[in-house]
C-alpha cells in the first residue's frame, strides 16, 4: 500500500486522516511527545493490525487518546476525583493515568486487562483527527516494538513505510519521550512511567506518589508488572549501550581509556571537545534537559547501526524531565551503567 503524508498544517488532514481511521485503518499520528501509531480503540479488527506493524506482544496494552477529560466517562468507571484534578492541571500534555476500564473497551486493547490507560494531547491537529473520527484513537508509540520511539515523520516512515495508511506529519515532537504514566486504580497514585510531566508535579496535586519499582530497576520478563510495556527491552539501539557517570572530566578520562574503533559516544553538546576522535554524537544541552527530551529518540535512532560495536552514553541527573531521560536511557542500557568516579 501507498503511504500518504499528509501534512498536519493542512487544514484537510483531518478529515482525510479520520476517515481512514473510521475505515479501520493504521494513521500515525503526531503528539507532542512522540508519534503514535493510531487506530480506533474500539475496532479489534484496527487493534490487532496495530500489533501486527509493530510486531508488539499481545499482553502489552494501549493507551486511548481523547478530546479532554469530558469523555474519560465514557471508557472508564468508578473515576476519583484525583484524575479529574489531573488532568485539569495537565491536559491537554503528556500525562497518561490508568483508571478501571468500562466493558466498551476491547480486551485486545487493553492487553486483556480490566484497566485502561487514557490520555489528551497537546497536538490540536490529532485533537481535531479522534473528535471527527468520533472514536477514541488507540496509539502506541510508532516504532517497531524494542526500537527508539518516533519523534518525527521521517522517523515513522523509516519503520511503517508501505505497510500503514497515513502519516500526519506535525514536524520533530516538542517533549521528545513518552508520556507519564500514573496508575489511580489503587488507594495510592502510582507513577508507572516518568515522563514530561515531573513527579514533582504530580505530587504537586496529588499530595502523595508511589514510584513503581519497573521505573527505577530492571525487571524480569516473566514478571508480573503494573505497565507491561514496562518489562520488555526497550528503546535500544542494535548494539549495547553502557551508562558513563560521573564528572565530565573523569568520565571523558574512563571513555577515552576503554574506545576502540567501532564504538561511538552520546553525550551532551558541552561535551564535544572531549570525544574529539571518538566519533561523539550529541542528543542535547546538559544545560537544558528539555534539549536532551527532545533529542534522545533521534540520537538513539542515529546509533541504531549493526556496523556500532558499543555506545559509552552520557546521562543528565537529577529530577524533573531528566527523571525520564535517565529511565529511557537506562532502558536502552539494560540498567548496565559504570561509575567513571570509582573506577581509576
Ligand atoms: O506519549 C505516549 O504515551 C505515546 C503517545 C503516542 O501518546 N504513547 C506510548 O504508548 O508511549 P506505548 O504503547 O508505547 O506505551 C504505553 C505504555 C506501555 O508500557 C503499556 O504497557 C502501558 O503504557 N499501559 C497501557 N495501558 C495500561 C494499563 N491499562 N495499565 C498499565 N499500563 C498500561
Ligand atoms: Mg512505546
Amino acid at each position: 500500500m501507498e503511504t500518504l503524508l499528509l501534512p498536519g498544517a493542512d487544514p484537510a488532514t483531518a478529515a482525510v486522516a479520520a476517515a481512514l481511521i473510521r475505515q479501520g485503518q493504521l494513521v500515525a499520528i503526531p503528539t507532542e511527545t512522540v508519534y503514535g501509531l493510531g487506530a480506533d480503540g474500539l475496532n479489534e479488527e484496527a487493534v490487532a493490525r496495530i500489533f501486527a506493524a509493530k510486531g508488539r506482544p499481545q499482553d502489552n496494552p494501549l493507551i486511548l487518546h481523547i478530546c479532554g477529560p469530558e469523555q474519560m466517562e465514557q471508557f472508564c468507571h468508578h473515576i476519583p476525583q484525583k484524575a479529574y484534578d489531573l488532568a485539569e492541571a495537565f491536559w491537554p500534555g503528556p500525562l497518561t493515568m490508568v483508571l478501571p476500564a468500562r466493558k466498551t473497551v476491547p480486551k485486545r486493547t487493553t492487553g486483556g486487562l480490566d484497566t485502561v490507560a487514557i490520555r489528551c494531547p497537546d497536538t490540536s491537529v490529532t485533537r481535531e483527527i479522534i473528535r471527527l473520527s468520533g472514536v477514541p484513537i488507540a496509539a502506541p508509540s510508532a516504532n517497531l516494538s524494542g526500537k527508539p520511539s518516533t519523534t518525527t515523520a521521517e522517523h515513522v516512515l523509516h519503520d511503517h513505510n508501505g505497510k500503514i495508511a497515513a502519516v500526519v506529519d506535525g514536524g520533530p515532537c516538542r517533549v521528545g519521550v513518552e508520556s507519564t504514566i500514573v496508575d489511580l486504580t489503587e488507594d495510592r497514585p502510582r507513577l508507572l512511567r516518568p515522563g514530561g510531566v515531573t513527579p514533582e508535579q504530580l505530587i504537586a496535586v496529588l499530595g502523595d506518589l508511589v514510584v513503581d519499582k519497573a521505573v527505577t530497576a530492571q525487571v524480569d520478563k516473566d514478571a508480573v508488572v503494573k505497565a507491561p510495556g514496562m518489562k520488555y527491552r526497550h528503546y535500544a539501539p542494535s548494539e549495547p549501550v553502557v551508562i558513563v557517570s560521573g564528572s565530565r572530566e573523569k568520565a571523558a578520562a574512563y571513555i577515552r581509556r576503554h574506545f576502540v574503533p567501532g564504538d561511538r559516544v552520546l553525550c551532551f553538546q558541552e561535551e564535544l571537545p572531549l570525544y574529539e576522535g571518538c566519533s561523539p554524537l550529541s542528543y542535547g544541552r546538559e544545560a537544558d534537559v528539555n534539549t536532551l527530551s527532545a533529542g534522545l529518540f533521534a540520537a538513539l535512532r542515529e546509533l541504531d547501526d549493526p556496523a556500532i560495536h558499543q555506545v559509552y552514553a552520557r546521562c543528565p541527573v537529577g529530577g524533573g524531565v531528566a527523571y525520564a531521560v535517565q529511565n529511557r536511557l537506562k532502558k536502552a542500557a539494560a540498567f548496565h551503567i559504570v561509575d567513571a568516579e570509582a573506577e581509576e
